[in-house]
């Protein structure tokens, strides 16, 4: 079956038709990087009301580009949350409208579930498996047994990985978003010039902690504990060696309790997922550490790590094989994950 699916839960317009949960026919993603750039993070509701801006075209284009006109389109799947609440909802509307003019049924996706099933349109198919999600708002651990109900191992306990790396860049004048300013700037620094705590919360758990290592890298730009206002100036080899070395202890941190879950899972194989499953030395880090500890580790393209569509339309054809569809009142549910 061919679905088209819907993403509009953070700042990525995204819409695209998957068939049989497998294989992408279109994947249109209208980023919004240039509208929050000046803000220093995503507005709200300025995202809100791009989604309604470009929400119409996203799937004009997405249809016509899978080749298929709305009779060979089986099902309308969208994302209710976790997410911004307003733009959640610009989603949900634009995908009852559909479901209802072409007469098709209506398929609710979790965001994050759908990031960890991402990696199955990369031909990815273990099960169970361990999955590292990755974001700018979310950080979590799931055992995936069945990819529609995975199970948490750990979460951040306050920051997210991602909302970390953007911080520091916004804190090292490096611009937004965060992750690829950061790679870019350790590629020329040195990892072991500052010695920064790893994001966790102990050794017994998989939970995760980045406000320590945000407040670490704060400091160590205050150059004291006390004192306010704009932080002194920096040199570019600084900023390089502190790039370099943030970015190896939250990868470390994150492969670290990722490998720990497989250990005590005894499941062999990982998935990452993600904006930042992006990052390079997260994906050296991790193949280090899997190859030691004999997990499969798997990493899709970057296009499949970022917020993306294909994710929930792939996602929902095992929604529609399980016959869980959804009616028209379908709500958003922006619900944080740690609330959940
Ligand atoms: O999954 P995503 O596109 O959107 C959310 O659901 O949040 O992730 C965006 C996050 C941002 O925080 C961005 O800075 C981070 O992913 N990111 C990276 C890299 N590329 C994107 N973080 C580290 N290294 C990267 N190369
Ligand atoms: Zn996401």
């Amino acid at each position: 079956m061919n679905i088209l699916g819907i993403e509009t839960s953070c700042d990525e317009t995204a819409v695209a038709v998957v068939a049989d949960g497998r294989t992408v026919l279109s994947s249109v993603v209208a980023s919004q990087d240039d509208l929050h750039r000046p803000f220093g993070g995503v507005v709200p509701e300025v995202a809100s009301r791009a989604h309604c801006e470009r929400i119409t075209a996203a799937i004009e284009e997405a249809v016509r580009a899978s080749g298929l006109g709305p009779e060979s389109i089986g099902a309308i799947a969208v994302v209710r949350g976790p997410g911004l609440v307003g733009a959640l909802l610009v989603g949900l509307s634009a995908a009852k409208a559909l479901a209802l003019a072409w007469g098709k049924p209506l398929v609710a996706a979790d965001h994050l579930h759908a990031h960890a099933y991402a990696p199955v349109l990369a031909g990815f198919d273990e099960l169970p498996h361990v999955a590292l999600v990755v974001s700018g708002g979310h950080t979590v651990l799931y055992i995936v047994r069945d990819r529609l109900a995975p199970e948490i191992l750990g979460a951040t306990l306050d920051d997210a990985a991602g909302e970390c790396f953007d911080k520091v860049a916004h804190m090292l004048s490096l611009g937004y978003p965060g992750g690829p300013a950061i790679a870019a700037a350790a590629a020329g620094g040195n990892p072991r010039a500052v010695s920064f705590p790893l994001p966790l919360v102990s050794r017994d758990s998989l939970d995760f902690s980045f406000s320590g290592l945000k407040t670490a890298v704060y400091y160590r730009l205050r150059r004291s504990s006390t004192g306010r206002g704009p932080l002194p100036q920096i040199s570019d080899a600084e900023r390089r060696d502190v790039a370099a070395s943030f970015q190896e202890a939250a990868c470390k941190g994150l492969a670290d309790r990722a490998v720990e879950a497989c250990r005590r899972t005894g499941v062999g194989a990982l998935s990452v997922g993600g904006g930042v499953a992006c990052n390079r030395r997260l994906r050296e880090i991790l193949t280090e550490e899997c190859r030691s500890a004999q997990v499969k580790v798997f990493f899709p393209p970057p296009q499949l790590c970022t917020d993306n569509a294909a994710m929930v339309a792939g996602l929902a054809a095992l929604s529609m094989e399980r016959g869980a569809i959804s009616n028209l009142n379908l709500d958003a549910d922006p619900t944080p994950l740690r609330s959940r």
